[in-house]
Parts: C-alpha cells; structure tokens; sequence
C-alpha cells in the first residue's frame, strides 16, 4: 500500500511502498478517507518535534484521520463502520495508569506515543489498523469532514480545562482572544463566534481567506504587528479567555495582560526553546491579584471526539466550506505540505479515498 511519510537522513514527506498492516487479536483494519494536515504535521517534517518509531528509518505521517472498518476481526465494529483514531497509545513497555483510566492525555509524554508525530506510524496510508478502544464512531453523513474531529477534540479539552478552572463562578466566556490565525486557532473561533465576542490575532496581510472566514463568523482580526498581544486590552478589551494557538512563546506571558480579572488562558502552542525577559514579579501578581489562570493542554480522548462529533454538526452555517481550502489526492501529497503559493491557504486534507465509493 501507499503511505505518505518522513525517512531518517532524508528531507521532506515522501511517498512510501509498505506492505498493508494486519490487525492484531482486538484490532480493526481501516480503511482510510482522509487526513488532515496542521502546523504540528510541519513541526514533525521540519525535526522540530516528534520522531521516528524505535528501531525504524521511517514514519508514517498522519495524526487526524477519519476510515471505514474492512476488517473488524473480533472487535464490536462492523464492516462499513466510519472511525476516528485518537492519537496516543501507550509505549511498548506496556500501558500506564494513564491509558487505563482512559485518559492518555494528561499522561507525561514519556509515557506516551503519538501517531503519526512521535515514535508511532501515522494514519497517512491506504489502510491503518488500530485496537477499538482507540477508535471512535463517526455518523456516516459526517465521513467527509471527520479528519476535523482531532482538532476539534484538541480544542473541547482545552476548553474544558479552562472551563473547569472557572468551575466555582459564573463564567462565559463571552470575550475570547484567539492568538494565531492557522488551522487550530481558526476552528477555535469558529466554536466560539455563537456564544462570545471573538477577537483572533495573527500577522497576515489583507485580503487573506482566513480574515474573510474570521469577518463572516463576525469576530475581529487583530494584527499583532499593529496591535501586539500586550496592547491588545488599551485597544479592544480584556477578555475572558485567551486561547494561544501560535507557538510564539513570548504570548503565553503577554497574554495576562490581555485578561480581565477571573480571565484563562489555555495554551496550545508547542514552542523550542527560547530564552528571553519578562517581569515575573508583575505577573505573578496579576495572575494572583486578578484570579486569573494559566492552564496547558495537550491532545484530547474519546470523550473529547465524542463531544467534537456535536460540535461538527454545530458550527456555524458555511464555515467548514470556507475552512477546508483543499482536498488533495495523495499521490500530490506535496502540494498538502507546501506553504506560499499553491500550498495550504486554510486547511489541507490528503484522501485516500471516499466515502460513496464501495
Ligand atoms: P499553524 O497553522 O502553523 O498556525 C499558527 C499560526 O500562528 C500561523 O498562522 C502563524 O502565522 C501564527 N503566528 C505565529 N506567531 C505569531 C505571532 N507572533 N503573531 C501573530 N501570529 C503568529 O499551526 P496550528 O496547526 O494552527 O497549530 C498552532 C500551534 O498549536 C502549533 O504550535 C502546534 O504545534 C500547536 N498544536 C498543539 C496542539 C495541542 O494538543 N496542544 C494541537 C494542535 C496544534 P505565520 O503563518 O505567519 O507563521
Ligand atoms: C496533536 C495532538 C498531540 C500534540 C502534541 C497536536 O498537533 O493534534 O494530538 O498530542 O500535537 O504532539
Ligand atoms: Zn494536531
């Protein structure tokens, strides 16, 4: 079979020749329609983040996918059945209290693989087998766009985590700062324009599709080279909730001054190492004096995939039209991992295959 993946000592995604998995006792076989592709895909590519499978000269790419079962050996799936993998499985010494309690997202990352980023295959070829308890139903109608289901998931626990940190008062949001106008800070806008008032920070020059889809949700495109996140509060207001999908580290500090009191701000982005000043004192006080939060979160699981199939449904009206800007065969896989002209605009999806077709 096909795959799209990265080799050891050689630059770029490339297209592999791999014999096709075969499912272990409790595995399905799946057979994949599309995958998604976001800034962590670029990380991975770039050596930036993640690596290869111990002991392999390859990885297969790949970590938001959507598949039908073919083979659902001796699992409660059935022939036909659409699924969603979730990402981390438990490293090969075994599991952990972790993914015994089901929540694999909140386990360290060294008790943790991640398809398709770090030290596991991806889902980015013809067929991928997984056990059941890491696949997640997805309503036929919705096989199309279920690549977005990962993102989406991402996105419902990190807002739940910042959710929770307000659990003991009343709190929207009804005012959110999006920091980062990419793949995941766009789809966190769109699951906030219904309820708050929506301000999304990036420093991408007009006309640009991803300002158009941020003016049709009805929320604010800030330009941080004109109104840097410090500034941002004097400029518009302080907000309930800032969620960080940059990378950019300085944000993660910068964004207190951007909450009001009682504010969170979930942070997303996955930076290198940076070294730079900031006035701890200063905000280590506001952070206290204003009740304010900082919470990090990382990947999701299948409560957060469940919850993300609702929200699929939910967004608002034309959105995901506006927000997918290419479906790429994957024999043209390069044109899913350009940037600049003829690369991603929004959102890039690979397809394997489809869904109408058997
Ligand atoms: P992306 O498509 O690359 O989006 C990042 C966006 O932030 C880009 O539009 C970038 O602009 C913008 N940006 C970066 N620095 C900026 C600055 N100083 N001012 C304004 N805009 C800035 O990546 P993504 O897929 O949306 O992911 C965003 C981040 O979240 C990445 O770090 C990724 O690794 C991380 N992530 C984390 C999780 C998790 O579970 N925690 C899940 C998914 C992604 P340019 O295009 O100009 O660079
Ligand atoms: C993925 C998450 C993963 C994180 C860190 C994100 O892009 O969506 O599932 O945990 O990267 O590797
Ligand atoms: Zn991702």
């Amino acid at each position: 079979m096909h795959a799209i993946g990265i080799e050891r000592g050689k630059t770029g995604p490339r297209l592999l020749e791999l014999p096709r998995p075969e499912p272990a006792p409790g595995e399905a076989l799946v057979r994949t329609l599309r995958v998604g592709v976001d800034g962590t895909d670029h990380e991975v590519v770039e050596g930036g983040h993640g690596g290869f499978p111990a002991g392999e000269d390859h990885l297969v790419l790949g970590h938001e996918a959507v598949g039908v079962v073919v083979e659902p050996n001796d699992t409660d799936l059935a022939a036909g059945d659409v699924v969603a993998p979730t990402v981390r499985r438990p490293p090969p010494d075994g599991s952990n209290t972790y993914f015994e309690r089901g929540e694999a997202d909140m386990a360290s990352p060294e008790a943790i693989l991640e398809r398709g980023i770090d030290g596991a295959h991806g889902f980015m070829s013809e067929y991928f087998t997984s056990p059941e308890e890491y696949l997640v139903s997805v309503p036929a109608e919705l096989a199309a766009l279920g690549f977005l289901l990962e993102p989406l998931s991402v996105s419902e626990k990190a807002l739940e985590l910042a959710a929770a940190a307000r659990s003991t008062v009343t709190w929207g949001p009804d005012t959110a700062l999006v920091l980062g106008n990419g793949s995941l800070g766009l789809l966190t806008a769109a699951m906030l324009a219904d309820e708050a008032t929506v301000y999304c920070l990036g420093r991408t020059d007009r006309p640009h599709a991803s300002i158009d889809l941020l003016e049709a949700l009805g929320a604010t495109y800030v330009d941080s080279r004109e109104t840097p996140v410090p500034e941002f509060a004097a400029a518009h207001e302080p907000v309930e909730l800032v969620y960080e999908a940059t990378g950019h580290a300085k944000h993660a500090f910068e964004c207190i001054d951007a909450l009001a009191p009682g504010g969170v701000a979930a942070l997303l982005g996955v930076p290198g190492d940076w070294t730079f000043e900031v006035n701890g004192g200063r905000l280590h006080r506001e952070l206290v004096m204003g009740n304010r939060a900082l919470v990090g979160s990382v990947n999701s699981g299948p409560r957060h995939f469940r919850a993300a199939v609702d929200r699929l449904r939910t967004l608002p009206d034309g959105f995901v039209d506006d927000y997918v800007t290419d479906v790429v065969p994957y024999e043209s896989f390069e044109r899913a991992f350009a940037d600049g002209d003829g690369g991603t605009v929004i959102k890039t999806a690979v397809e394997f295959d489809t869904h109408e077709e058997r």
